[in-house]
């Protein structure tokens, strides 16, 4: 996720600058920059490490007390020094470093023509607005540039113009002012701040704040001078990187509603999907006869998702791969076929070696990738982003929940393009993707009740999550989750598989986690609750509101969402669960043994 600092005050302000983006680095970047004000600005970004931009300034003489610096993490372009912040206006007279996304850059770079762009960020289109509005007021200035703007940002500004000032403001992304001994620091993250200051000022939404070495005055978004309550960090270093919270994974799970919409919102537009620059012509559409999902771990169970959501919506058939798998079976894949790849790293060995097999064969390949720039991405025909940001955390979540965000995304497309869902149709199902986030939200309120359970059953040694379609595919990421961060053995079935086979382990007090929230085969599941009921299980049931609960022990209930959409729902107790008991049993959850982030190795 990338990362604002900023100052203003009576030191040089790049030892600060620099010290505060690596408090920054935890957060995951690819490059990083400075901008110095003065009658000149100066401007330095590399790609890379922190350390490749620390090598570009050593020996310089930089003077300067005002500046902005950031660590991106690439999200519209490439990491290169070129797509790299701060960004500069074509004049020279304004720098700028941002956070979020600029919904409407396309339409924005259109309005400035005449404008000579050398990135490819949304980013950029800032500077330049800032020059084309500049009126002799800074205020005025990027206040009309902000009004142009649409999307979630936080800024830092310099100008040429008034070197003596810094303006930073905030939609919809954290942004936070520290005053301290010797000046004023914004940051994107109070990290930043710590070695300097623990008070601090965070924004309020809409707010645009002018800062100079003696003043902090801050707007909102009516122009009205404002003032904001002083608070006061409480935390060390590691928690406040953490957020507050105990663990990434925690943290993680709880951006999941901002993720998603982050994810959704790009794509919808007037009650359609709109897939980026991925264009299918009818002739390709008229031609495509099946669809394969290859993917490994948690990305297979979004694979799992999606088969039947696409099925469902386009009535292609779709088969899952695991990426392992697929390579080695000689599978049936031409130029019919569309392969979607999905991973969260990019890097994962066997889905990218599953890509180049399935283009071997002359197959169209969509990878659905959270890092910008990866080798998938690189080697894909089409790449959808997932914008769940950086996930540092080794067992994923907000990944796992943008992944499957975008199989509804490319599902409702596909289903419209080949004209097997209707205008009224897809409107429907955009709006109740709008619904996600809050749901999501909804979901997290389980958080207290599961924690308190998971103390009850720290001591199990196996645990099984059952469930019939949708709330199966579920279950096993369930199961995964609870499995490599606690190490309590755990499997999961289709929950009328029980019965041919497995439930001869069933036994008093064995943990079942039943997931019975998909309607239409929720009464088979609580009859397969009752079959482990009577062998003496322990059951812990998920349910929709209003839910039968027949024969459960202890009942989570869950928001009711659109059938199809079930599993962005249901899968927050049951990492809440994993977390919970992994945290009971003492693990290192963050951490957990034998396992990596991104697997590059067969
Ligand atoms: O980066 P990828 O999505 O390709 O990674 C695939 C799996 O290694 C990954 O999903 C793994 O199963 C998760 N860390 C589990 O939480």
């Amino acid at each position: 996720m990338c990362g604002i600092v900023g100052y203003v005050g009576e030191q040089a302000a790049t030892p600060l600058l620099l010290d505060g983006l690596a408090k920054l680095e935890y957060r995951g970047y690819d490059s990083a920059g400075i901008a110095l004000a003065g009658n000149t600005l100066c401007v330095h970004k590399a790609a890379g490490r922190l350390s490749v931009l620390e090598n570009e300034l050593r020996g310089l003489s930089l003077p300067q007390r005002v500046g902005i610096g950031h660590t991106r993490w690439a999200t519209h372009g490439a990491p290169t020094d070129q797509n790299a912040h701060p960004h500069v206006s074509g004049d020279g007279a304004f720098a700028v470093v941002h956070n979020g996304i600029i919904e409407n850059y396309t339409a924005l770079r259109e309005r400035l023509h005449d404008v000579s762009f050398v990135s490819q960020t949304d980013t950029e289109v800032i500077a330049h607005l800032l020059q084309h509005h500049f009126d002799g007021n800074l205020l005025s200035t990027v206040r009309r540039t902000v009004a142009d703007l649409e999307g979630a940002f936080a800024l830092g500004i310099v100008s040429s113009h008034a070197p003596d000032c810094l303006f930073a403001v905030r939609k919809a992304s954290p942004l936070v002012i520290g005053i301290c001994r010797h000046g004023v620091l914004i940051a994107s993250d109070v990290t930043a701040l710590l070695p300097y200051t623990r008070q601090y000022i965070p924004l309020a939404d809409g707010d645009i704040a002018r800062i100079t070495r003696n003043d902090v005055t801050i707007f909102d978004k009516k122009g009205k001078m404002v003032g904001r309550p002083m608070q006061e960090v409480t935390w060390d270093v590691e928690s406040a990187q953490k957020g507050g919270y105990d663990h990434f994974m925690l943290k993680e799970i709880y951006e999941q509603p901002e993720a998603v919409w982050a994810t959704l919102s790009p794509r919808l537009n007037k009650g359609r999907v709109v897939l980026d620059d991925v264009i299918f012509t009818d002739a390709q559409l008229a031609a495509l006869r099946r669809i394969h999902i290859v993917a490994c771990g948690s990305s297979y169970h979004v694979g799992l998702v999606g088969k039947t959501v696409l099925e469902q919506l386009t009535r292609l058939p779709v088969e899952v791969d695991l990426a392992s798998e697929f390579r080695y079976r000689d599978p049936l894949v031409d130029s019919s076929s569309l392969v979607i790849v999905i991973s969260q790293s990019g890097e994962t060995a066997d889905t990218l070696a599953a890509l180049r097999e399935a283009k071997a064969r002359g197959a169209r390949v969509l990878s659905v990738v959270n890092v910008v720039g990866s080798s998938i991405a690189a080697e894909s025909d089409d790449v959808l982003y997932t914008w769940a940001g950086p996930e540092i955390a080794v067992a994923t979540t907000k990944a796992y929940s943008t992944q499957l965000a975008m199989m509804y995304l490319i599902a409702i497309h596909l289903g419209e393009r080949l004209g097997r869902l209707g205008e009224e149709e897809v409107s429907a199902l955009t709006a109740e993707l709008k619904t996600l986030p809050d749901r999501i939200r909804t979901a997290l309120r389980t958080a207290a009740r599961l924690r308190e359970l998971a103390k009850r059953y720290q001591d199990r040694e196996h645990a099984y999550f059952i469930g019939r379609g949708l709330d199966y595919a579920v279950a096993m990421e369930g199961s995964l989750k609870l499995k490599e961060i606690s190490y309590l053995h755990s499997e999961a079935y289709a929950a009328g598989e029980l019965k041919h086979g497995t439930i001869s382990l069933v036994e008093t007090g064995t943990l079942v986690v039943a997931a019975a929230c998909v309607e239409a085969v929720a009464g088979k599941t609580l009859s397969n609750v009752q079959e482990v009921k009577a062998r003496g299980a322990e059951v812990l049931l998920l349910v929709p509101e209003g839910a039968a609960t027949d024969g459960a022990d202890h009942v989570v209930t869950l928001p009711r969402v659109h059938p199809l959409f079930i599993p962005s729902v249901e899968v927050i107790p049951l990492q809440l669960w994993g977390y919970f008991l992994a945290l009971a049993r003492g693990c290192d959850i963050d951490n957990p043994r034998n396992l990596a982030k991104s697997v590059t190795v067969e």
